[in-house]
């Protein structure tokens, strides 16, 4: 599956996204600034990201500790995740994320 990334500056790159891993690892390992402080584990919110183009919908609800966490992270908007708890499937193939301010 594809993930359509955009870094702080508006530059947008494409990176393979492995089945049964996070979003997060994905970005990270492709050289995005993503902190991702806790490594993944929900928290830390460093992993914060938008999901854009009505792909905020087809993901399945955020569990209460994912809510709590965002609730402490900056700017956050109603399409807001932690990339962490976002797991890559074919059905997410062609996502877009836009990295949130740190
Ligand atoms: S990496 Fe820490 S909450 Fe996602």
């Amino acid at each position: 599956m594809k993930i359509i990334a955009k870094d702080r500056e508006g530059k947008t790159v494409e990176i393979e996204g492995r089945d049964g891993w996070t979003i997060m690892e994905m970005l990270r390992d492709a050289g995005l600034p993503i902190t991702a402080e806790c490594g993944g584990a929900c928290a830390c919110a460093t992993c914060h990201v938008y999901i854009e183009d009505g792909w905020y919908e087809k993901l399945s609800a955020p569990s209460d500790g994912e809510v709590d966490m965002l609730d402490m992270a900056l700017a956050v908007q109603p399409n807001s995740r932690l990339s962490c708890q976002l797991t890559c499937s074919e059905e997410l193939d062609g996502i877009k994320v836009t990295l949130a301010p740190e």
